[in-house]
């Protein structure tokens, strides 16, 4: 019987949640750009950082703790993936290691070989492809989205592989518009003709328990900074591929598997602040077992707590004359982020007023998702993006209501 922590109880986690702006308590919707952290997410960065700093391999204590938080970091992540600890790497980002791993699998194609990328992902899945098309002659093909929809349609993906195609570049939802991409059936479809590919999970992870066992990728990346941990990017890869990628190395360091991805020494401290926030996460489900039930208890309680706000916040914008709501609706496979546009108004000057109005923080632009604001036309306005993240509650969401409410009246 598990009994999931209190919104109050998981709010008091959050220093940052104590933080006023025009005299009252900051309501942070800015999770899709990077999340609060708990804590005990902080204090263990601060822990490694002023009690175990060393580089790893050598034979003392503070390196051996080193190489202990790194084994610890990854067997976490493996269960956070439902993977092996074997295949998982660390990198500064998701962008990093999208570069790194592209540049390495370039190396094996010809001029003339095709990678799909879509017109829904953030440029961090798309710039690393398309460096290859700059410098190796390698083809883009675009998935298109439909813009009344805000959707990738599986059923025209078949018609983007030919016997060139090398890989599939896909996102597993919209950091944008909260669109979910149905990645395992986009991976079938690739894998069945002989194509890589290459996920990226940075929105998704945040909201969907990722299972690369049921995925069928040959590569998913996120970014703890995302779900309440520090500033790194951590990917799983297939172990062959990851043995086997032919990514630019110094000769000295160690070509096993999954430390050749690493470029450099990675930053121990947000190594073992993400596998604590990974942790932290598991306990908001209130649930017992081993760390992936845990897990799964946790996302099961995000779920069913955001589709209830994000249902409030959908259709409370909806009834706000001139508020434009991109992307789809409750009830499709989305995450609990929306987009909007105000009449003809700047998303920044929106942004602005919102935080100087209500003390809500939202973010505006593309996001990276550069080909899906130009495909909506918004490119120049920018949106203004409202994410829920695990601390949001619905007071939060009225006020948010309210005063974009106020601000178009
Ligand atoms: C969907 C998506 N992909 C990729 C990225 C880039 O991630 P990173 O900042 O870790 O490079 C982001 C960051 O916002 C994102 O939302």
């Amino acid at each position: 019987m598990s009994h999931p922590r209190p919104i109050e109880t998981i709010r008091a986690d959050f220093p940052a949640l104590t933080r006023q702006h025009a005299g009252r308590p900051v309501a942070y919707f800015d999770g899709p750009g990077g999340t609060q952290v708990p804590d005990v997410v902080a204090r263990r960065v601060a822990d490694v950082m002023l009690h175990h700093n060393a580089n790893a391999h050598w034979n003392y204590p503070t390196s051996r703790e080193t190489d202990a938080i790194l084994d610890h970091a990854r067997a976490t992540f493996a269960s956070f993936f439902n993977g092996d600890p074997s295949e998982i790497a660390f990198g500064a980002n998701f962008t990093s290691l999208a570069f790194h791993l592209a540049r390495g699998l370039g190396r094996a194609w010809q001029a003339g070989d095709e990678v799909i990328v879509t017109e829904l992902d953030h440029h961090g899945n798309v710039a690393p492809w398309q460096a290859l098309a700059d410098e190796r002659g390698i083809v883009l093909r675009w998935w298109p989205m439909d813009v009344a929809t805000g959707t990738l349609a599986l059923d025209r993906l078949p018609d983007l592989l030919t016997p060139r195609t090398r890989l599939l570049a896909v996102g597993g939802a919209s950091n944008a518009l909260g669109t979910i991409t149905d990645i395992t059936a986009a991976c079938a479809t690739a894998r069945a003709h002989g194509v890589l590919t290459f996920v990226d999970a940075v929105h998704l992870a945040p909201h969907q328990l990722m299972d690369a066992a049921a995925i069928g990728a040959d590569v998913i990346g996120c970014s703890p900074y995302k779900f309440y941990g520090p500033h790194l990017g951590v990917l799983w890869g297939r172990r062959d591929l990851l043995a086997s990628v032919d990514v630019p190395r110094l000769q000295p360091a160690t070509n096993e598997p999954p430390e050749r991805i690493h470029v450099g020494t990675p930053s121990f401290e947000a190594i073992a602040g993400a596998a604590t926030a990974v942790e932290w996460l598991a306990t908001v489900g209130g649930g017992g077992g081993t760390l992936r039930e845990r897990l799964a208890g946790s996302y099961d309680v995000l779920a069913q707590r955001e589709a209830v706000l994000f249902a409030r916040l959908w259709d409370g914008l909806g009834g706000i004359p001139g508020v434009t709501r991109h992307g789809p609706p409750p009830g499709t496979p989305r995450t609990a982020t929306v987009s909007v546009t105000v009449g003809d108004r700047p998303a920044a000057a929106v942004a602005g007023a919102l935080a100087d109005r209500a003390a809500c923080f939202a973010s505006h632009g593309d996001f990276y998702a550069m080909t899906t604001a130009e495909r909506l036309g918004v490119r120049a306005q920018g949106l203004l993006r409202i994410g829920l993240a695990v601390y949001s509650t619905a007071e939060e969401v009225d006020r948010v209501l309210e005063a974009l409410a106020a601000e178009v009246a």
